[in-house]
């Protein structure tokens, strides 16, 4: 009786901590490179060299204007409150806690880590609590993404309605297996997780 109890018990608390985990992936929010940056300095002095990092500067007029010809886009038009553009050059848009408008959300222009990691409102707290100790399995279960386990997430931005595709030019061909390198340098964990 007194096992089938405890039983009973831990069973009915897995079950809580995987419904709260759940709930928690859900209800993450992206809270901006710089928060990211407090803790993962060498990424983030990495990716902000990268052209994600300036993305946004795509959508202003005269930027790029011979490039934005070519794609059959119009040089002179602003393009920076156009929805189909802020879908893939900023962070998070229409997502909960995601890119509304520059003057709203300024610390989610471009195309941030969240983009590819996940809006990290809720794995960040973790790394921060348990450093050493956490699992991959418990900051993948609070919305952490491994981008090599996600082309998909990739290809929204680098397929679909995008205006720059391997039609235009087969150098915007997206290379999964290339591309994953050219996100920011790599460098090896201090831990186990
Ligand atoms: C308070 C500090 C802190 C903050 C803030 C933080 N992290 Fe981390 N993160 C860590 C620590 C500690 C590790 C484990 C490092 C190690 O083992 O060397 C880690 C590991 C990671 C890993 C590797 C996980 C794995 O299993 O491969 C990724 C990816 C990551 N963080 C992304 C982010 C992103 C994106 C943000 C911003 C949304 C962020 N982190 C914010 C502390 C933090
Ligand atoms: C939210 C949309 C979005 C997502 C998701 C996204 N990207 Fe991108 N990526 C972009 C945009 C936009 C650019 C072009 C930036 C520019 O030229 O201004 C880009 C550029 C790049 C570049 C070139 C960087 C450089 O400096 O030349 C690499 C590499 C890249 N992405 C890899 C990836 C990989 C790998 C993934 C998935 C893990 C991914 N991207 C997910 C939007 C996205
Ligand atoms: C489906 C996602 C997507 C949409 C929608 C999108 N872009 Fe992009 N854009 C990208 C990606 C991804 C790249 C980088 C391509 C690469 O490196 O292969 C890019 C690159 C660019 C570039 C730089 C090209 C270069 O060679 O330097 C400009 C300019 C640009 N986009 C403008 C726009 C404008 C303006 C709009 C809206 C009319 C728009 N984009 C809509 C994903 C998108
Ligand atoms: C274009 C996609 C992309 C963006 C944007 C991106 N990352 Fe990553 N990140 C990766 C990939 C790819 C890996 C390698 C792990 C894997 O996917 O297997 C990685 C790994 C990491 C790791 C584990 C250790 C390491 O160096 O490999 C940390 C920590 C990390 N990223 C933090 C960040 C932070 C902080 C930012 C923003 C400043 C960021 N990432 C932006 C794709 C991205």
């Amino acid at each position: 009786m007194r096992k089938a109890i405890v039983g009973l018990v831990s069973l009915l608390f897995v079950i809580a901590l995987f419904a709260v985990s759940n709930a928690d992936a859900a209800n993450a929010k992206y809270v901006g490179a710089k928060k990211c940056k407090a803790c993962h300095i060498k990424q983030y002095k990495s990716w902000k060299k990268t052209k994600m990092a300036n993305s946004f500067e795509n959508l202003k007029p005269g930027v790029k204007a011979d490039l934005k010809k070519k794609a059959n886009l119009d040089p002179n038009k602003d393009y920076t409150t156009d929805a189909k553009c802020l879908k893939c050059h900023t962070t998070g848009y229409g997502k909960p806690g995601g890119f509304v408008s520059v003057e709203k959300t300024p610390k989610l222009i471009n195309v941030q880590c969240e983009a590819c990691h996940g809006p990290g409102s809720v794995y960040k707290k973790i790394m921060k609590k348990k450093k050493k100790t956490f699992t991959r399995a418990e900051v993948k279960a609070a919305g952490l993404i491994i981008p090599s386990e996600n082309e998909k997430g990739c290809l929204v931005c680098h397929g679909g309605d995008s205006p720059f595709n391997a039609k235009v030019d087969p150098k915007y061909k997206f290379n999964f297996k290339e591309r994953l390198k050219k996100t920011h340098k790599h460098f090896p964990l201090k831990y186990k997780h």
